[in-house]
């Protein structure tokens, strides 16, 4: 897919900006503290209807003012699609898709998908495992919607499930309505888990070729979803009794402690080179390699998934690769857009063979090159 038009008002540090992108490759170039990221986010935000900066909406609009807005245009096989978002101060934002007011977020999922890269994400290899288990619903939720609704099911029914643990702590009787949530958990989890599995079993084969490129064959990548459960098969029914038989097991463990010990919101990725987990073992540049590859191989899932290459949008994260690993990046311009934000774009080699377009981003203010 291609972003054809980006609008913003009132968005962080642009009061207006209209931008109609026609090339393959684009560069936002500025010092630091201009507003490049800031494109990025909002180009983000439509894409999954959430800042990778920020969980409060209010924070993005400009200051003073009571509401931002972002208008995006992409042009796919089947067509056009406007994403149109707004958000208000006190309010939910507002999402309407080629026109039509959407009731849910997850409406928005598949309309513009779009594979973000930036130097924070270290994270998903040195953060907690809530940094890999985003990566994994994120790439999920945007070719799979019913994942995303499963996904927040399962975040309102853990939440009743840890009210009543907290609750049974001070009148045991209620004990006996916690086999209606440990039902409904089981039965969403169960979902989640085979999804996230079957998902990781693909991304594997994709991440182990990507890696062996980016390496010059000498690492071997490899990644495995570690649940928490004990499953022995990925048949969502088996899950299902396992988490079922998981939560009982643990009833008193998760009332003494007030929440729920065991279930897909505490599983974890490994992320292996070599044989050794690059968490801890793996050098600085291990790290942001099998990222790199990571995030390289989730393009390919979309693809896969969709016959639809998603945006890929890169933020400061040229300047910190070496040439090598910048070509890597590079051979994906020509079937993906990407939009690059960079402090002197006069660094960036074969930009000019990409026919980039070159805009330089001054205190909110966007200007041709
Ligand atoms: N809600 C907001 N209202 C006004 N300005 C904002 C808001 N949020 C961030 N900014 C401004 O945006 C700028 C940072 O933009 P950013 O895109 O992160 O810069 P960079 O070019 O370094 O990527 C800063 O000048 C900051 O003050
Ligand atoms: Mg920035």
């Amino acid at each position: 897919m291609r972003l054809r038009e980006l609008g913003l008002i009132n968005y962080r540090n642009y009061i207006k900006l209209e931008l109609a992108f026609s090339s393959n490759l684009i560069i936002f170039s500025g010092k630091n503290a201009q507003g490049k990221t800031n494109i990025l986010e909002s180009i983000f935000l439509s894409s999954i209807g959430r800042s990778h900066r920020t969980s409060r909406d209010r924070e993005i609009i400009l200051k003073g003012e009571k509401e931002s807005r972002v208008r995006a245009l992409v042009e796919k096989k089947e067509g056009l699609s406007l994403i149109e978002i707004a958000l208000a101060q006190n309010e939910n934002k507002k999402i309407s898709i080629n026109g039509m007011a959407a009731d849910r977020l997850g409406e928005l999922m598949g309309h513009i998908n779009s594979v973000l890269f930036s130097p924070e994400d270290l994270r998903l290899v040195k953060g907690s495992p809530t940094e890999r288990r985003r990566f994994i619903d994120m790439g999920i939720s945007q070719t799979f919607p019913r994942y995303f609704y499963s996904l927040q099911r399962y975040n309102k029914i853990l939440g009743h499930r840890n009210n009543l643990l907290k609750s049974i702590g001070e009148k045991d009787s209620l004990r006996k309505t916690l086999s209606v949530w440990d039902e409904q958990l089981s039965e969403t989890g169960a979902y989640i888990i085979s999804r996230r599995l079957k998902f990781i079993e693909d991304l594997k084969i994709i991440a182990k070729r990507t890696h062996r490129e980016i390496s010059f064959d000498e690492e071997e990548l490899d990644i495995s979803y570690i649940p928490s459960i004990e499953i022995d098969s990925d048949n969502t029914e088996a899950i299902m009794k396992e988490y079922m038989k998981t939560l009982e097991t643990n009833h008193n463990d998760d009332i003494r402690r007030g929440r729920t010990e065991k279930g897909c919101h505490r599983d974890d990725l490994n992320i292996f080179i070599n044989g050794m987990d690059v968490r801890n073992f793996g050098s600085q540049g291990q790290q942001r390699t099998s990222v790199l590859s990571l995030k390289l191989s989730e393009i390919e899932m979309m693809h896969k998934e969709t016959g639809e290459y998603p945006l890929l949008l890169l933020d400061d994260v040229m300047s910190e690769l070496d040439q090598y690993r910048q070509g890597e990046l590079i051979s994906y311009f020509d079937k993906v857009q990407t939009f690059i934000t960079t402090t002197d774009y006069g660094n960036l080699p074969h930009i000019k063979d990409k026919n980039a377009e070159i805009y330089i981003v001054n205190k909110g203010k966007v200007d041709k090159a």
